[in-house]
């Protein structure tokens, strides 16, 4: 019986989980049972570094396609067996690499060249693990006939068509452990410390990340803050007895009549700016208009980094297994997703639509600045 290809990357910026979720592809796909019950044998051809891997591609074939953990060339695509990726969901970040290269880039299109590209490989469906920007390249790619499959990743948590994004849990958990190391040092010094997280137009990891964390202010892009209201909920705390207070902020936070803080000028070939900086900005103005003594710190990569949590390894199984169930059905140019408590699919064009945001109505509180006080009512 002949083998029918299934190629698969991993795009934009790494997370945990994607290891996971490769795995469980490769395990899925290759499970002697497809092939006794539905008749189709898969061999998961892993693409290097994202959609750079598609752009130049060492066609050679089969006989150059061994994987070698060690080297790393991002043209040369690598075989993937159940051997090399048995202990892959204990890893982070992605063993195939990740690019933010974008195929459709305005300034040099090289969308023809991954088409072309895709024919030769013989990849016969495509399952593309990444976030907006990757799985809208996916989707205009399912426009011009490549067989794609998506799965949610991004820490952000903003993709519309799915409840949970793969990385997101773990990166929660960098932000409470690291919320819990500040407050040693803050109390003992009687400070108040800024929290910078990641979060560019969402703010579920400054809020969760706060909520999980006991943060006593929490900023988020949703919804503009005044300056003025936060040193005042600072005083108040100080009268109420606080000896130190944690604000745990957005990347993406802006205060009223302000803009995003951003890091590094220049966009990304999607488009987008570095941000980053609010943190530190808004540590300033705090220690000059209320006199208290404040610091900041930049979680920034760290919320990427390290092993995936539990949760993060389950769901990354849940939606590796998922994404291969659509391949075998033939059911393309849709994305794994979690709703309403199960595993589902959704079509691309849902998941690559408006962002998925905070909403300031139900989840945030205004007088606060922080997460909701009423739940069931
Ligand atoms: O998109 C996910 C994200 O984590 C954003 O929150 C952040 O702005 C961005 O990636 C930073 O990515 P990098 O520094 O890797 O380009």
């Amino acid at each position: 019986m002949n083998k029918s290809r299934i190629g698969i990357l991993t795009g934009g910026g790494d997370c945990a989980g994607l290891n996971p979720a490769i795995k469980w592809v490769v395990k899925t796909a290759l499970d002697e049972r497809l092939e006794a019950e539905r008749g189709v044998r898969y061999e998961v051809l892993g693409i290097r570094d994202g959609w750079k891997g598609l752009v130049e591609v060492d066609t050679a074939g089969p006989a150059r396609w061994e994987f070698n953990m060690h080297g790393h060339d991002a043209a040369r695509p690598v075989l993937l067996t159940q051997d090399a990726v048995r202990t892959w969901d204990r890893y982070g970040g992605t063993m195939l690499g990740t690019s933010r290269t974008n195929p459709y880039d305005p300034k040099k299109d090289r969308s023809s060249e991954v088409l072309a590209n895709i024919e030769k490989l013989g990849l016969e469906a495509l399952i593309v693990i990444g976030g907006e920007d990757t799985l809208g390249v996916a989707h205009k790619l399912s426009h011009k006939g490549v067989n794609v499959v998506g799965i949610p990743k991004t820490i952000d948590k903003d993709l519309p068509g799915t409840d949970y994004t793969l990385g997101f849990e773990t990166a929660l958990n960098v932000i409470t452990e690291e919320v819990d190391r500040l407050r040693t040092t803050a109390g003992s010094h009687k400070r108040i410390f800024v929290v910078e997280t990641m979060g560019r137009d969402a703010g579920w990891l400054a809020l969760e990340g706060g909520e999980s964390s006991g943060a006593y202010i929490i900023l988020i892009p949703e919804y503009d803050f005044s300056i003025q209201k936060v040193n005042e909920l600072l005083l108040e705390g100080k009268r109420m007895g606080s000896r130190y207070d944690i604000i745990v902020v957005a990347e993406g936070a802006k205060p009223v009549g302000g803009t995003q803080a951003v890091a590094r000028k220049g966009v990304d070939s999607f488009g987008h700016e570095t941000l980053g900086g609010i943190g530190e900005a808004l540590a300033t103005e705090i220690q000059d208009a209320t006199g208290l003594e404040t610091r900041s710190i930049v979680l920034s990569h760290l919320q990427r980094g390290g092993a995936p949590c539990a949760y993060d390894r389950r769901m990354g199984r849940y939606f590796g297994i998922a994404a291969v169930d659509l391949v075998v059905r033939e059911d393309f140019d849709k994305m794994v997703s979690f709703r309403g408590g199960a595993i589902t699919a959704v079509p691309l064009k849902e998941a690559t639509g408006k962002l998925h945001v905070v909403d300031v109505k139900t989840m945030y509180d205004v007088e606060r600045y922080n997460g909701r006080r009423a739940i069931l009512r």
